[in-house]
């Protein structure tokens, strides 16, 4: 994320976390190229628009902190990367509260063209009723309406994206004139519940017209959102066993949308500390231990009290009353068997959640069992910036390299055909459906008349 505190709270403290100097562009640069030498596929930036908790409650933690605030636009970010970069994926992440669907599609497919292909958008429905009172509505609509929201939001991307320019429509005709053909650009004239979108779409289409879709749901109207239409979706499952459930589940239901079970791909978020003995190792993950802030983690998580405060780390969590972290309290409380679980506990047990602590060859044994249990990919998260990507590309995956898990070299071509073997998006997904459907129809009072 385009800030310094992104998940691993308290890092930032470190000698070494080049992350405080994110507002630096070469900061990212560097670790661009860092990812695309190593052949990483792509780079994802999350992205929030607002603070996190009760939007009443004070901010004093968050900001202390440094918890996602400051914090810079990703869309902007990656136009820089671009330029810096020839191979790898940039994906963004823009919820359907930031930015009117007319303008992100136009900024999406102006970085389309920018990076020849690579950009991929991570659609989010927000969680935060601070970005929503950001964007002037009172409070985060609830969650079923988000997704409802979400459904016209991309409704109105795709027809952009796939349905206001034919293929052929750019001519560059300087003899004859003719910069494009007016009957191969279309009007969308999308009129919905939220949205009235004449078009057409301003730019050109770009290499990949819609960006490669990600999604990071894991609610039910979160996984039936990523089966209709997400390519690649974001999970942190706890085990690879629950990980194996949860892909199960997700593909079946893609199937059920009349997309098949591998239009899907997953990627499961972990974070990883390497050495080269697992004493080493383990010595090295009491280290990052030590800087784990017990503050950052509760007010990710909202262990906040009625007022919205952070409850004090020697909170005992059988006093903590929250509905948003339930099963992680739960968990947390039966990690600890020999005195009273605290709010400390809770946020170590974040830190360790989803860590993988070992050599280069038993990290790859790990990885291998998520392999198995469905997972396509691995989004590894960083403790520091550049530190943790530089030990991940010099110590784990040369391993993974030796076992056929990472690629020598990348696949020609935009993002999507690197991953699925073709530019554009298949005919099976709901987009698709836009392709030449955009005739005559030149206002949006004549669709409304013809309703
Ligand atoms: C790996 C991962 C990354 C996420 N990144 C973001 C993000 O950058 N911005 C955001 O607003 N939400 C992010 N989320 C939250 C989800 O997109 C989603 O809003 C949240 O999980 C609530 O949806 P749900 O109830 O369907 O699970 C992320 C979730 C996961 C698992």
């Amino acid at each position: 994320m385009n800030t310094a505190s992104h998940i691993h709270h308290g890092q930032w403290r470190r000698e070494d976390a080049g992350q405080v100097d994110f507002e630096d562009v070469g900061t990212w640069i560097r670790l661009a190229r860092l990812l695309e030498d190593a052949r990483f596929d792509a780079m994802f930036f999350a992205d929030v628009s607002g603070l996190y908790g009760d939007a009443d409650a004070d901010f004093d933690v968050y900001v202390r902190e440094g918890l996602q605030i400051p914090s810079n636009d990703p869309t902007v970010l990656l136009g820089a990367l671009a330029v810096q970069t020839s191979e790898i994926g940039l994906a963004l992440t823009s919820n359907i509260l930031q930015n009117h669907p007319f303008n992100f599609a136009r900024q999406v497919s102006t970085l389309d063209h920018i990076s020849r292909g690579r950009v991929a958008w991570n659609i989010v429905t927000g969680t935060q009723d601070n970005a929503a009172r950001n964007f002037g509505l009172t409070r985060l609509p609830e969650h079923a309406e988000r997704y409802r929201w979400a459904e016209e939001y991309v409704d109105v991307v795709y027809k952009l994206w796939e349905g206001s320019w034919d293929d052929d429509a750019l001519l560059k005709d300087r003899a004859g004139g003719r910069y494009s053909d007016p009957d191969r650009i279309h009007k969308i004239n999308h009129v919905g519940e939220r949205y009235r979108v004449e078009g057409p779409h301003l730019p050109s289409p770009s290499p990949q017209r819609t960006p490669l879709l990600y999604q990071a749901g894991s609610s039910s109207d979160g996984r039936r959102f990523a089966a209709r239409h997400a390519e690649a979706t974001f999970i942190i499952a706890p085990t690879p066993e629950i990980a194996r459930q949860q892909i199960a589940e997700t593909r079946a239901l893609a199937v059920g949308f009349g997309r098949r079970a591998d239009d899907l791909k997953f990627f499961q978020g972990l974070s990883f500390i390497v050495g080269s003995t697992e004493e080493e190792a383990r010595r090295k993950a009491a280290e990052v231990e030590e800087w784990v802030s017990v503050d950052g983690y509760s007010a990710h998580a909202a262990i906040v009290d009625q007022r919205g405060r952070v409850y004090p780390p020697e909170t005992p969590l059988r006093e903590v009353e929250t509905n948003t972290a339930r099963g992680f309290l739960d968990w947390a409380s039966r990690a600890v068997r020999d005195r009273e679980p605290l709010v400390a506990d809770l946020a170590l047990q974040r830190s360790r959640a989803t860590r993988v602590v070992g050599t280069p060859e038993s990290i790859a044994d790990q990885i291998e069992t998520w392999q198995d249990a469905g997972v396509d990919g691995i989004n590894v998260i960083n403790w520091v910036i550049p530190g943790s990507f530089e030990e991940f590309a010099s110590e784990v995956l040369p391993e993974l390299r030796r076992r056929g898990l990472a690629q020598e070299e990348y696949a020609p071509g935009p993002l999507r055909q690197k991953l699925f073997g073709d530019a554009r998006l298949n005919g099976r997904h709901p987009a698709a459906r836009y392709r030449g459907a955009f005739g005559h129809a030149s206002s949006i009072d004549e669709v409304v008349l013809s309703r």
